[in-house]
């Protein structure tokens, strides 16, 4: 006998954009290609040595062994709490305002279901990250997409969602640093945020998992909670993984509202048992300890934007300069569609970049490249692409 018949709400999703990709990168590694991967924003370089031997040293600790808290231990979020304060000036209650999560992709994914029932509406940026409409999917509710286009510097125009969209909607979504346009928000558009949540009863859900990755020091990006008034309505995402290359660790931390972070707490308990102890043992050092290694990952980033972004205008072709996130969004050229364009530079140049189309319909045309890969294999996956233009 068959299985029974997958749910509605699996059949409903479309293949996850980046497993896709590897799939595709597997195949053509498969026939012996050297290929060089500009696909997942996954930063190649380790983790600091003393972020790692801080986990050496905690996984031998017995008392890490077993269940872990589940909104992550009093140290994680008190050094998540001196973290905000000190990056971002804003005062959090550890106890009241702080969740622990098990990266940042799973408190996106979860929290939809602490809001939406059927029938809500979350606002979603797109292109953006493909989690934030597909968890409200799952989760039963629509997500209802907010263009992100250049004329408009990669800002939702908030004017133009409908009156009664607006009245049905619980959750609106923001992610600067953003991916994948590589913009920064100015506090302008965040207190225009703000008070559109506010006019409009919203829960703001801003994702920051990139605001450490940024290139010019005197515009570092904010955190939506500097507006004044944004925590009583807002919860944010914070992440170890891009800051401190710990993508494989699982370890992020929620802000924000108490209500909040009390209603994604009380989901993730039935649904999850917590971060290893251990991984916030290290995550506290992360967090509380010397930053050079983040200042020292910004520079080689910027280094890798400076020749990418040289290469790209040799090439002729038509970019966004990268303000912060470690991605360039560039235009497709000879108006084919992206995906065609991935797929030709996959076989015949053997890089893997990802099709704008991927992250909404407003990124076709366009496709995205990281800078995570060292500058030797940048340049030549640059040479490679202009081989086949
Ligand atoms: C990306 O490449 O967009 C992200 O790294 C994917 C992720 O964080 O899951």
């Amino acid at each position: 006998m068959p299985l029974p018949s997958q749910s509605n709400k699996i059949r409903s999703l479309p293949p996850y954009l980046f497993a896709e990709l590897d799939r595709k990168r597997r195949a053509v590694i498969a026939k012996g290609a050297d290929v060089i991967s500009l696909g997942i924003g996954d930063p190649d370089l380790p983790t600091p040595a003393h972020i790692v031997s801080a986990m050496q040293q905690a996984v031998t600790n017995p008392a890490y062994h077993t269940y872990p808290s589940y909104n992550g231990s009093t140290e994680y979020r008190q050094a998540a709490a001196a973290f905000v304060k000190k990056r971002f000036g804003v005062e959090l209650e550890p106890e009241r305002e702080i969740l622990g999560l098990i990266g940042s992709k799973e408190g996106l994914a979860n929290l939809q279901f602490a809001w939406i029932d059927a029938g809500d509406i979350a606002l979603v940026p797109e292109p953006g990250y493909t989690v934030y409409a597909s968890s409200t999917r799952f989760a039963g509710g629509t997500a209802v997409e907010m263009p992100l286009v250049e004329q408009n510097r990669y800002l939702p125009d908030l004017e133009a969602i409908a009156p009664d969209i607006r009245q049905r909607a619980k959750l609106i979504y923001i992610n600067y640093p953003n991916n994948p346009t590589a913009t920064i928000a100015p506090r302008s558009f965040l207190e225009k945020v703000v008070a559109f949540a506010e006019a409009h009863s919203l829960l703001i859900v801003s994702d920051n998992a990139y605001s450490e990755i940024y290139y010019d020091d005197q515009q570092r990006p904010m955190s939506i909670l500097q507006i004044p008034g944004a925590k009583a309505r807002s919860i944010e995402l914070h992440s170890l993984s891009k800051t401190y290359n710990m993508t494989g660790w699982r370890v992020a931390f929620a802000i924000g509202s108490a209500e909040a972070i009390g209603a994604l707490g009380k989901i993730k308990t039935n649904w999850d048992s917590g971060i290893f102890g251990a991984i916030q043992s290290a995550a506290v050092t992360a967090l509380t300890g010397p930053q050079d290694c983040v200042a020292q990952s910004r520079q080689i980033y910027r280094q890798r934007r400076d020749i990418l972004v040289s290469a790209l205008t040799r090439m002729g072709l038509s970019f966004t300069i990268p303000e912060a996130a470690f991605y360039v969004w560039v235009k497709v050229p000879g108006g084919q569609p992206s995906i065609n364009f991935c797929t030709s530079v996959l076989e015949k140049a053997h890089v893997v970049i990802t099709p704008g189309i991927g992250f909404g319909k407003s990124g076709e045309g366009y496709f995205r490249m990281t800078l995570t890969v060292n500058t030797e294999r940048l340049k030549e996956a640059c040479e490679r692409i202009r081989g086949i233009l």
